[in-house]
């Protein structure tokens, strides 16, 4: 039988979307990230549907990010053709969607999980959320737009904290740099997220759809992402990869 990788409802116009792969901390595979296009594609459609909330099952992870063991012997082609189709069906997917679009951030927010919280165009996190991009641990760099949308969100500065360190930070520091836009206790974070799609719903949805578009144009042109693409596929080809993903495919620290 085929793994139900998300669950939805809908539910006082709200769309929900429960990612549910918590085994692997909710790592996005290629199955996942086609499922989840599929999901928004039908709430986009769905007149019912006023705001999206996306949320991860269990209270360990929103996504633990990208799955590495996926893409563990992929060469640098491979890489450019999963980031490309990747972006393309939920990432800028997201980003671009006509409908608001909720992250309630249950947890761990890793790699391409931060980025998918980062695509959404709201991210609420519970206290004991940890965010991070630790790609470069691994000998790759973001790819599903990190390296844009963190720098628009918290400043170039702070990004680059984050992006070349790898490092974690937790959910008051994400409220602080204003990667987030409330931290909650775990218990409140649904209703929290509810909170903030009613408000939101009181609005006209066609303003909303014009309002996104608007605030989507202020990102820049799409060079940036471009360059994120092809310095990405790039480090498929190096040493460092191998040795990072098979450091964490071996449960052990990459000697670079
Ligand atoms: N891709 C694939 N599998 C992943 C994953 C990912 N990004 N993140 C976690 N998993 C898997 C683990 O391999 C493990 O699988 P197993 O039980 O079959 O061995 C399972 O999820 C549980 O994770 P585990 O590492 O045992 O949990 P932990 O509590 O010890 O550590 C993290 C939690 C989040 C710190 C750790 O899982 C981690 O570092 N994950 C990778 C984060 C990352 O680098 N993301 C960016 C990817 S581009």
């Amino acid at each position: 039988m085929e793994e139900v990788l998300t669950w939805i409802e809908i539910q006082d116009n709200i769309g929900w979307i429960k990612i549910n792969r918590e085994k692997k901390l909710n790592a996005l595979n290629r199955s996942l990230i086609d499922e989840l296009h599929d999901r928004l594609l039908d709430f986009q459609k769905d007149a019912s549907v006023r705001v999206i909330i996306l949320t991860g099952n269990g209270d360990k992870a929103f996504v633990a990010g990208a799955d590495i063991a996926e893409f563990s012997d992929f060469g640098p082609l491979e890489a450019s053709a999963l980031v490309q189709h990747g972006n393309q069906v939920l990432f800028d997917f997201i980003a671009q969607l006509n409908k608001p679009v909720i992250a309630a951030i249950n947890g761990y927010a890793l790699g391409g999980g931060l980025e998918l919280a980062m695509a959404c165009h709201f991210r609420i996190a519970s206290q004991h959320a940890k965010m991070g991009l630790p790609e470069v641990s691994l000998g790759i760099i973001p790819g599903y737009g990190g390296t844009q949308r963190l720098p628009a969100l918290i400043g170039k500065g702070n990004a680059m904290e984050m992006i070349l360190t790898g490092d974690m930070i937790d959910a008051e520091k994400a409220l602080r740099l204003g990667l987030v836009n409330q931290v909650v206790p775990q218990e409140k974070l649904l209703e929290t997220a509810i909170a903030l799609a009613e408000r939101i719903m009181k609005n006209a949805p066609n303003s909303l759809k014009n309002a996104i578009k608007a605030i989507n144009a202020a990102d820049g042109s799409s060079k940036g992402f471009r360059e994120e693409g092809i310095q990405f596929a790039d480090c498929f080809g190096s040493h460092d990869f191998e040795e990072g993903i098979t450091a964490f495919l071996e449960k052990r620290k990459p000697k670079f």
